[in-house]
């Protein structure tokens, strides 16, 4: 069975085709990256307007691309949630209208739970339970215990900035441009990682949340200095100041938190499993980190690659997909309940029904 995956909770237009919830037979992304990046953030009014344009463009390259009839499709999954608004409840009602036309049921996805998926869509596998996932992107640092299909647990969130937003917010100080990781990494690659200290955020001994903003402020006073009464010294970078040095060292500190935290969730679980996926995965040396790590320590490691990283319909697809299995292909409405957040569950509460 095809599934058709729609993903617009926040500037990618996404749409794919998932065989059997694993074989991904197309995968089409508009990014409207082009359109924010003057405004150096996501704008949520331009990028829902930018999602009703792409949409059907974008449906139609995917159904090109696999080259299949419309028959062979047998659901459509869509984000439900969360993301921006406007964004989410355009691509709702693409799924619904795409659902109708096709006559095929409709199924909400929650979109932190897509990035878990997306280790699995490299060599077609289903999940092995228990699992540690660590989903990092622009907009959440969530760190489970996943024991089945709809059953991860929340350990650890960030309290504040997730680590995407940090490297966002960083790249704006550092006047390097948007989206912030890419550029960030590829200024690091020309700086010195030790040039400066900035505090690791570990928080207390055993925790297994995150706070990025702290650190984010410690950057701009860094390359700003500080007024005599706190505030930030000004609106132009320090005098001899090399942002390469700034990049690598601020990166350091975010690879050195993550994996950090994912070695003392192992630790305190036992389950040497370990999944990663979000924006924020993509990056080089945290990758490279992840895999020292898990050879060091014997994990089994699952690192979703860089495509399936960022936003993507695939891992929508997929997850829909997973769940229409679990639940055994029963259908009822459709819960597409657009939420612009998603409420911190408290550790130890499943965050599955979200
Ligand atoms: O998963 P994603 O595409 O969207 C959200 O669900 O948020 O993640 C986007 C985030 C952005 O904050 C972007 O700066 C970050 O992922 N990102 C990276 C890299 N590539 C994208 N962060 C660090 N290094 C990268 N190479
Ligand atoms: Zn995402």
């Amino acid at each position: 069975m095809l599934t058709v995956g729609v993903e617009t909770s926040c500037d990618e237009t996404a749409i794919a085709l998932v065989r059997d919830g694993r074989e991904v037979v197309a995968s089409v992304v508009a990014s409207q990256v082009a359109r924010h990046a003057p405004f150096g953030g996501v704008v949520p009014e331009i990028a829902a307007r930018e999602h009703v344009i792409a949409l059907v463009p974008v449906l139609e390259r995917a159904l090109q691309e696999a080259g299949c009839e419309r028959g062979d499709i047998g659901l459509v999954a869509v984000t439900e949630r969360p993301g921006l608004l406007a964004a989410l409840l355009s691509g709702i009602a693409a799924a619904q209208a795409l659902g109708l036309a096709l006559d095929v049921p409709v199924i909400g996805v929650n979109h932190v739970e897509a990035h878990l998926v997306a280790p699995f869509l490299v060599d077609e596998r289903d999940p092995e339970w228990p699992l540690l996932s660590l989903v990092v992107s622009g907009g959440h640092t969530h760190l489970f215990l996943s024991r089945g299909v709809e059953d991860h647990v929340l350990l650890g969130a960030t309290m504040d900035d997730a680590a995407g937003e940090a490297f966002d917010k960083v790249a704006k100080l550092l006047g390097l441009g948007y989206p912030g990781g890419p550029v960030v990494q590829r200024a690091a690659e020309s700086g010195d990682p030790t040039a400066v200290a900035f505090k690791r955020p570990y928080l207390s001994r055993d925790s297994l949340d995150f706070s990025f903003s702290g650190l984010k402020t410690a950057v701009l006073y860094h390359c700003f200095g500080q007024t005599p009464e706190g505030g930030p010294g000004g609106d132009t970078l320090k005098p001899g100041l090399r942002v390469e040095d700034v990049a690598a060292s601020f990166q350091a500190c975010v690879v050195d938190v993550l994996d950090t935290k994912v070695r003392r969730a192992v630790e305190q679980t036992g389950v040497t499993r370990v999944a990663i996926g979000g924006g924020v995965a993509c990056n080089g040396p945290l990758r490279e980190r992840l895999r020292q790590t898990a050879t060091e320590q014997g994990w089994e490691l699952l690192l979703a690659p860089p495509a399936w990283c960022t936003d993507n319909a695939a891992m929508v697809a997929a997850r829909g997909a997973q769940i229409w299995r679990a639940r055994g292909g029963v259908s009822r409405p459709l819960e597409a309940l657009a939420r612009a957040s998603w409420p911190r569950a408290a550790p130890g509460g499943t965050v599955a029904k979200g």
